[in-house]
């Protein structure tokens, strides 16, 4: 297989399936190796990376901190909180500002959608834009991810059925990974959860009912509820979301016995899912941000 080439990486819609499968032979490669933890070539000694988050994270930004690291980069953590911003700076000077320090590496994370894609439009080509999750739109590093994840565990993905489970309305990560198991030519892609939180314009069966939804599932991937994007009516009531989408070890029983159980995190136990699960040997999620480490490096090094 060909070396992945990438320059932003903004969605998943702009990879091919080449591309996609490039990079999850790159990430595995890091692993492998144990490049991941013990660092690799320094390819990208010299080089800068500023991670520029405008909503909350543990898993991405440390693991692009990381990964950056590990080839070699110097990295700059932006805290909005005490940054330019809250003295009024605009988005878009505030990233022309650091675009003045030649920076290589711009990796944003931002509530509204398409804003990768509107910096990329108004900045230098030499500086590489990775989205770090947009809005309701994409996070295409986290697919990345969650496929190298499946591909680790199942051989083919023409084979399998794939129940994304939860507020699916309000993902950035539901969006981007169906995208990419759609690339992959994914065998039954279902999609679990509310009526409202079921957009209509996305493929895939439907199910309300989750015991309809994981039956015979090979993978489940959970959702959290974001409820920072909702509307206070919106909000369900916690307890009864778990009784009727809250993965418990009697509703996995459903799904194949050797189903895998993914979530992106952050998890909220006792909401999506039970402590049982969260912590059972189905359980993926832990490997989940062991491989965005790697993912990561195939990312920048490509
Ligand atoms: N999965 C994910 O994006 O997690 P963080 O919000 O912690 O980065």
């Amino acid at each position: 297989m060909t070396e992945p080439r990438l320059h932003h990486l903004l969605s998943i819609e702009d990879l091919s399936a080449e591309t996609i499968k490039a990079v999850l032979q790159k990430s595995q490669e890091f692993i492998d190796s144990k490049h991941y933890i013990n660092g690799a070539e320094k390819v990208l000694s010299g080089k800068t990376l500023i991670n520029l988050f405008f909503e909350n994270s543990t898993r991405t930004r440390v693991s692009f901190e990381l990964a950056a690291k590990r080839l070699g980069a110097d990295v700059v953590n932006v805290d909005i909180a005490t940054s330019a911003v809250s003295k009024g700076e605009s988005l878009l000077d505030t990233v022309y500002t650091l675009q003045a320090m030649h920076s290589d590496f711009l990796v944003i994370r931002h509530k509204k959608d398409h804003t990768a894609n509107f910096i990329a439009e108004h900045t230098e080509p030499n500086l590489r834009i990775i989205n770090a999750g947009d809005g309701t739109r994409a996070h295409p590093s986290q697919a990345l991810i969650d496929m190298l994840t499946i591909q680790q565990h199942k051989t083919d993905f023409a084979n399998l059925t794939v129940a994304i489970v939860g507020d699916i309305n309000h993902s950035r990560v539901a969006r981007s990974d169906i995208s990419a198991l759609q690339k992959l030519q994914i065998g039954e892609l279902r999609l679990v959860g509310p009526e409202r939180f079921l957009p209509q314009d996305l493929p895939g069966a439907h199910f309300n009912d989750m015991e309809q939804g994981l039956e015979g599932a090979d993978v489940i991937m959970l959702l959290r509820l974001q409820r920072e994007r909702m509307l206070e009516a919106e909000i369900p009531d916690l307890m009864s979301y778990f009784q009727n989408y809250g993965l418990t070890e009697e509703r996995l029983k459903l799904a194949r016995p050797d189903a895998i159980v993914m979530h992106p995190g952050p998890i909220n136990r006792g909401v999506g899912l039970s402590n049982e699960v969260a912590d059972c040997k189905q359980s993926l999620i832990l490997d989940q941000v062991r491989n965005g480490i790697a993912v990561r490096m195939a990312i920048l090094s490509s």
